[in-house]
């Protein structure tokens, strides 16, 4: 058995993956909370069926671990500084200002992302530092006039125009 390859290389391979990028938001209590994700994919079409993967020491874990619900919010083009500040700012001023509304689960939808997804946690499995929850989904909300939000080697990008 050969050696796992080491955490920089893998890091910086990584990088290389374009993705698009949401804000997973949750509620439990009474509480929301959101952070940004770029962790997310679809799994199935029949049953609907999406994954999102969270690192076990965000609190959006804890929250939907409680909540049992999660809705997956994937960003347009001009919402890059959502994504920003639902990485790396305080929790508590997150939703400040922000357009929101509460689906039927109770998770935030803000208001003018590309796609709103809202979900029920089919399972979760804890892999690594991470857990990867496994949703049914509910309802589905698409906003036809927006392209996505891109995210590459650490940077946020565009679709280019067609040639
Ligand atoms: C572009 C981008 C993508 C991210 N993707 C993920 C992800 O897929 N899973 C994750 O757990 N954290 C991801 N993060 C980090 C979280 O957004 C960040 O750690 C956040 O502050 C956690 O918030 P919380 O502890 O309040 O839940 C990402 C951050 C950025 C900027």
């Amino acid at each position: 058995m050969s050696e796992l390859v080491d955490k920089e290389a893998f890091t910086q391979a990584m990088r290389r993956w374009a993705s698009g990028v949401t804000i997973l938001t949750s509620c439990a209590d009474g509480e929301i909370h959101g952070m940004t994700v770029s962790a997310f994919s679809s799994v199935s079409a029949d049953p609907p069926l999406v994954l999102v993967c969270a690192n076990q020491s965000s609190t959006t874990h804890g929250v939907i671990q409680a909540g049992g619900i999660f809705a997956v919010n994937i960003l347009a083009a001009d919402q890059d500084e959502l994504s920003t500040r639902f990485a790396f700012t305080d929790a508590a001023e997150r939703f400040e200002g922000v357009p929101w509304t509460q689906g039927s689960t109770g998770a935030p939808l803000l208001v003018g992302s590309l796609v709103q997804v809202e979900c029920r946690v089919r399972s979760a499995h804890l892999e690594g530092s991470h857990c990867i929850y496994i949703g049914e989904v509910l309802h589905t909300f698409v906003r036809a006039d927006a392209e996505p939000l891109l995210y590459f080697d650490g940077a946020y990008r565009r679709l280019a125009p067609k040639a």
